[in-house]
C-alpha cells in the first residue's frame, strides 16, 4: 500500500494522505540554519547545532504522535470554525490534502469548507531564517472572512536544558515585540548575543508570546483557546513558555486569493552592539531589520526560492544516470544524493529518531558520509576533513564524536574505538580522488585541537595507519578497543549494571579481543595510503604500507577465515565470534562485505565462498541480515549486540549501512546480477509499494529494516541519518554503474545485471562533463573504452587535453 507517489519531474515525493504510518519528514536548509519538517508540519529548527542553538521546541519520544511544529490555523470568523491546512494539529477531515517534499522545501496544503491553503516552507540559501509562504484562496461562491494564526514554540536555546531544567527555565523567558515582529531573547541579557525572531507580512491584528495565554490552561495545540475565541491576547512572556503567534485578518471575495509570508530566523549581534540604545536592555535590531524586511516581500521570496531550485539543479547535475531501472534512476538522480547532503550536514545528530541533544558528529560516520557527498560540495568536504582530523589524538586514535559548534572532541564518549582512525584515510582518499586537490595533505592540522601541535594532514594519515600496528592482539589481528564499526560489539565491556553505557564502560584491559573487521578495514585503508604515498613520490613508504597490508591479509587467511566465511572477531577469552563453532552469531555480514571489498580472498576463492555464504545464510527478501542466528539472550562478553531482541538493530536486523559493502563485494567477484539485486531489496523507492509494511519514508533510506527473527520482519526504523545513504550512493554509482573516481582520472568499470542492455550517464568531474554511454555486447564485465570516438587502453579516462570541458565516452561490455 502506498501513501503517495514520486513526481520525478519536479523531484518531489507527493504524500496524499496525512496519516502516514510514521511522520514522513524532510530537511529545510543545507548550510547553517536547519529545520526538520514532517508531512503535517511538525518538527523543529536550529542554527548549526541542534542541541546548543535550538530555536523551536519539540517534544521527545514523539513518533508517530508528532506534535510541535510550524502550525498555521485558519478560522472562519463567521462560523467560528477553525482548522489547520496541514492536518495537524487539529486533524480535520481535509479535502485534497497534499504534502510535496522537495529539494530543501516542503509544500503542504489542502482545502476545507471551500478555502484552499498551501504553505511553502523553505530556507533561503545563505540566510539564517526560514520562510513560510502561505497562499489562501477562497473557492466559495461567497465572501470569506478569515483569521489566520501562525504559531511556534520557542526553545530556550540549549535543547537538553530546555527539556529538563524547569526550576530555572520557567523564570527566564523573555521577548520583545516591535512592529508586529516577535523577538525571542531569553538569556540575551547575560551571555548570549543571539536571538530569534518571528515576523509576518500581513497587518498584525494581535499576537501572543505566552503559551498559556494562547493555548489556555490544560489545552493542547489542537484547540488553542485564543484561536477558538478568534482573538489573540497580546500576551508578553515573562518566564514560563515563550511562543510566537500572530493573528492576521483576511477578507476574501469569491475566487480571490492572498499570500502571507512568515519569517522565523536567527540573528547574532556583535557583543559590543547588543543593545540599542547601548545603556538599555533593548535588543539592537539595526542589522536584523533589513533582513526581515527583505523576506517579507513576496518578490524576494520568489527569487530566493528560484535560487534554491537552481542550487539543487546544479548539485544533482553532477551525476545523472539513465538506466533501465526507474528506482535506480530516481534514487541516484534525486533522493539518494539529497539524503547524502542531510547526512553530511547532520551526521547522526538531529532527526525524528536522533533527538539532537545527544550525539555530536561521529568521527567514523562523518568520514563515511563524505563518500556520498564529496562530489557535490568539495570545499565543504575539505573543511569537514580538516575539522575531523583536528580532533584526532596524538596516538593516531580519535575522539569518537565532536560537537559541530565548538568543533571539540566530545569528552563524555572519548576515544578507543579502534576502527575510527582508518575512516579518516578513506575520507581523505575519496576527497583526493574527486578533486585532485593534493594541497590538502600539506594543511597543518593540530592534534586534539591543541595549538602548537599542528602537523601536515598527511602525517595524521600516517598516524592513523600506525595506530593499528601499535595495537595488535594475540593472533596478530587488530585489537577491537571499545568497538569497531559495530558499536554494539563491546568485547571489553562486560557490563551487568543497568543503564551503563556499553560504549564507554570498559571492564577489561583490552589486550585480547580482536576484530577481523578492522583487519579488513586496515587492508583497504593501507592500500589507499600506499597509492597516496606513491602519487606523492614516496615509493619506499608505499612499499612498506603494502608489505604491512600483505602481512595483514595473511593473518586474515590464517586466523580470520572460518572455512566458508570470514570470522568476525575474537572475544576477551580468545574465543571465536562469527564461526560455525558458535551456537548463535555464526556468521556476520561486516567481514564478508568489507574483507571482500578490500580485496581479501579475491585470488584464492575465499571471496566467492564468502559471498555464497552471505547469499545462503544472510540474504532475505528485505535485505541482508547483520548476523545469524540472532542472539537469543544477553551475553556479558558480547555487550550491546545481544541486548536487542532478535531481529532488531545489530542483533540480526537488516542494518542497511553494510548491505552496500556486500553489493560492492559482489561487483568485485563479478556478479552484477547479485549486486543490483541486493541494491534493489533495500532501495526505498523499490519498497514504496509496501509502505504499510516498511512504514518509513519511501524516498530515503532508514538505518534498519527488521530482520527475519523479528515479529515485524520488513519494517524499517530510524530513517534519514545513516551511513546507508553514502554507502548505497557509492555502491551504485561507483561500483555497480562503475563510474569511479581515481587519483588520476575517471574509471569506467560497470558490473551491471546481465539483462541490462546498457545505460547512460553524465558525470561532471574536476570541471569536465563526461557523457558516458555503456552498451552490452556480451555477458561479461570486460570494458572496452572509446573516448571521443578513439579507442583507449584500460578503464581510466584521463583528463582531456587542451582545456576541453566536454568528453564523450563509449564503453562496451563483453
Ligand atoms: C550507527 C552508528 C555508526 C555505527 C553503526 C553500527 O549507525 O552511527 O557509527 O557504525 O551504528 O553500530
Ligand atoms: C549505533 C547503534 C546503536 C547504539 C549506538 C551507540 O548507533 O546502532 O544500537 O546504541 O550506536 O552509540
Amino acid at each position: 500500500m502506498k501513501f503517495g507517489y514520486f513526481d520525478d519531474e519536479k523531484r518531489e515525493y507527493v504524500i496524499t494522505r496525512p496519516d502516514t504510518p510514521l511522520p514522513w519528514i524532510n530537511y529545510l536548509g543545507c548550510q547553517a540554519y536547519f529545520g526538520i519538517i514532517s508531512n503535517t508540519a511538525g518538527g523543529y529548527s536550529f542554527y548549526r547545532d541542534a542541541r546548543l542553538r535550538r530555536l523551536t521546541r519539540y517534544r521527545y519520544n514523539n513518533v508517530p504522535y508528532d506534535l510541535s511544529g510550524r502550525y498555521i490555523y485558519l478560522r472562519d470568523d463567521e462560523s467560528g470554525e477553525f482548522w489547520s491546512s496541514s492536518w495537524q494539529p487539529t486533524q480535520h477531515d481535509l479535502e485534497d490534502y497534499t504534502c510535496r517534499h522537495g529539494m530543501g522545501y516542503t509544500l503542504i496544503g489542502s482545502r476545507y469548507c471551500g478555502i484552499a491553503a498551501h504553505t511553502n516552507y523553505f530556507v533561503p540559501l545563505d540566510e539564517n531564517l526560514e520562510i513560510w509562504q502561505l497562499t489562501i484562496a477562497n473557492q466559495r461562491s461567497r465572501r470569506a472572512s478569515l483569521s489566520v494564526f501562525s504559531s511556534i514554540e520557542f526553545c530556550l536555546w540549549d535543547a537538553q536544558d530546555d527539556a529538563t531544567n524547569f526550576q530555572r527555565n520557567f523564570s527566564i523567558g523573555q521577548v520583545e515585540i516591535e512592529d508586529g515582529v516577535i523577538y525571542h531573547k531569553t538569556e540575551y541579557r547575560e551571555r548570549r548575543d543571539h536571538f530569534a525572531y518571528f515576523a509576518c507580512s500581513g497587518k498584525v491584528e494581535a499576537f501572543d508570546t505566552q503559551r498559556e495565554a494562547f493555548l489556555g490552561p490544560y489545552r493542547s495545540w489542537d484547540k488553542p483557546a485564543a484561536v477558538e475565541r478568534g482573538r489573540l491576547t497580546n500576551s508578553i512572556a515573562h518566564g514560563w513558555a515563550p511562543i510566537g503567534a500572530h493573528q492576521v485578518k483576511a477578507e476574501l471575495a469569491p475566487g480571490e486569493s492572498r499570500q502571507l509570508i512568515f519569517v522565523l530566523g536567527y540573528h547574532e549581534n556583535p557583543r559590543e552592539q547588543k543593545f540599542d540604545p547601548p545603556e538599555s536592555q533593548t535588543l539592537n535590531k539595526k542589522s536584523v531589520k533589513p533582513v526581515i524586511a527583505k523576506y517579507l516581500d513576496s518578490a524576494q521570496v520568489e527569487a530566493a526560492f528560484e535560487k534554491l531550485r537552481q542550487y539543487w539543479d546544479g548539485l544533482l547535475a553532477i551525476c545523472q544516470v539513465e538506466t533501465p531501472d526507474v528506482h535506480t534512476n530516481r534514487m541516484v538522480n534525486i533522493w539518494n544524493a539529497y539524503q547524502c547532503m542531510a547526512t553530511f550536514n547532520m551526521s547522526r545528530s538531529a532527526s525524528f529518531y536522533e533527538s539532537g541533544i545527544g550525539r555530536g558528529l561521529g568521527f567514523r560516520d562523518s568520514n563515511q558520509d563524505l563518500l556520498g557527498f564529496v562530489h557535490m560540495v568539495p570545499s565543504r568536504a575539505r573543511e569537514r576533513i580538516l575539522d575531523l582530523a583536528a580532533t584526532q589524538l596524538p596516538t593516531g586514535g580519535a575522539y569518537h564524536q565532536y560537537q559541530p559548534l565548538t568543533k571539540r572532541g566530545n569528552n563524555d564518549i572519548g576515544g578507543n574505538f579502534n576502527d575510527d582512525p582508518h575512516w579518516l584515510i578513506l575520507g581523505v582518499a575519496a576527497y583526493l580522488k574527486e578533486t585532485g586537490d593534493w594541497s590538502i595533505l600539506d594543511e597543518p592540522v593540530p592534534y586534539d585541537n591543541n595549538p602548537g601541535s599542528e602537523q601536515p594532514l598527511y602525517e595524521h594519515l600516517q598516524r592513523s595507519f600506525k595506530y593499528t600496528l601499535d595495537r595488535l592482539g594475540p593472533h596478530g589481528l587488530p585489537l577491537i578497543g571499545r568497538a569497531d564499526w559495530n558499536d554494539c560489539l563491546n568485547l571489553n565491556c562486560f557490563s551487568d549494571t543497568p543503564g551503563q553505557s556499553f560504549q564507554t564502560t570498559t571492564n577489561k584491559d583490552g589486550k585480547v579481543a580482536e576484530s577481523v573487521f578492522i583487519a579488513g578495514l586496515f587492508v583497504l585503508a593501507g592500500r589507499e595510503l600506499a597509492e597516496i604515498a606513491q602519487c606523492r613520490g614516496l615509493a619506499q613508504e608505499a612499499n612498506d604500507y603494502l608489505a604491512q597490508v600483505a602481512a595483514m591479509e595473511d593473518t586474515i587467511r590464517q586466523h580470520g577465515w572460518d572455512g566458508e566465511w570470514f570470522l568476525r572477531a575474537y572475544d576477551d577469552f580468545g574465543r571465536k565470534i562469527g564461526s560455525k563453532e558458535c551456537l548463535e552469531g555464526k556468521i556476520f555480514i561486516e567481514t564478508q562485505g568489507f574483507c571482500v571489498l578490500a580485496g581479501v580472498g579475491l585470488d584464492d576463492g575465499r571471496a566467492v565462498k564468502s559471498m555464497e555464504s552471505v547469499a545462503q545464510y544472510l540474504a532475505t527478501e528485505h535485505g541482508i541480515i547483520l548476523q545469524q542466528p540472532a542472539y537469543s539472550k544477553y551475553y556479558l562478553e558480547l555487550g550491546e549486540i545481544s541486548s536487542y531482541p532478535p531481529g532488531y538493530k545489530e542483533n540480526a536486523g537488516i542494518f542497511c549501512h553494510n548491505n552496500p559493502w556486500v553489493m560492492i563485494a559482489e561487483t568485485r567477484v563479478g556478479s552484477g546480477d547479485r549486486a543490483h539485486d541486493y541494491y534493489s531489496r533495500i532501495n526505498p523507492s523499490a519498497r514504496e509499494a509496501i509502505s504499510d509494511l516498511h512504514r518509513c519514508e519511501p524516498y530515503v533510506y532508514a538505518q534498519m529494516i527488521a530482520g527475519r527473527d523479528a515479529p515485524t520482519f520488513g519494517e524499517a526504523k530510524n530513517s534519514w541519518l545513516t551511513g546507508t545513504a553514502a554507502w548505497n550512493y557509492y555502491a551504485i554509482t561507483q561500483w555497480i554503474l562503475g563510474i569511479r573516481t581515481s587519483y588520476v582520472g575517471l574509471e569506467i568499470s560497470p558490473v551491471i545485471p546481465k539483462s541490462w542492455r546498457g545505460f547512460k550517464a553524465t558525470r561532471i568531474f574536476r570541471g569536465v562533463t563526461y557523457h558516458i554511454a555503456v552498451e552490452r555486447a556480451g555477458e561479461g564485465n570486460h570494458v572496452a573504452l572509446k573516448v571521443d570516438g578513439v579507442p583507449i587502453k584500460g578503464n581510466t579516462v584521463l583528463p582531456p587535453a587542451g582545456g576541453r570541458k566536454e568528453v564523450w565516452v563509449e564503453a562496451t561490455l563483453s
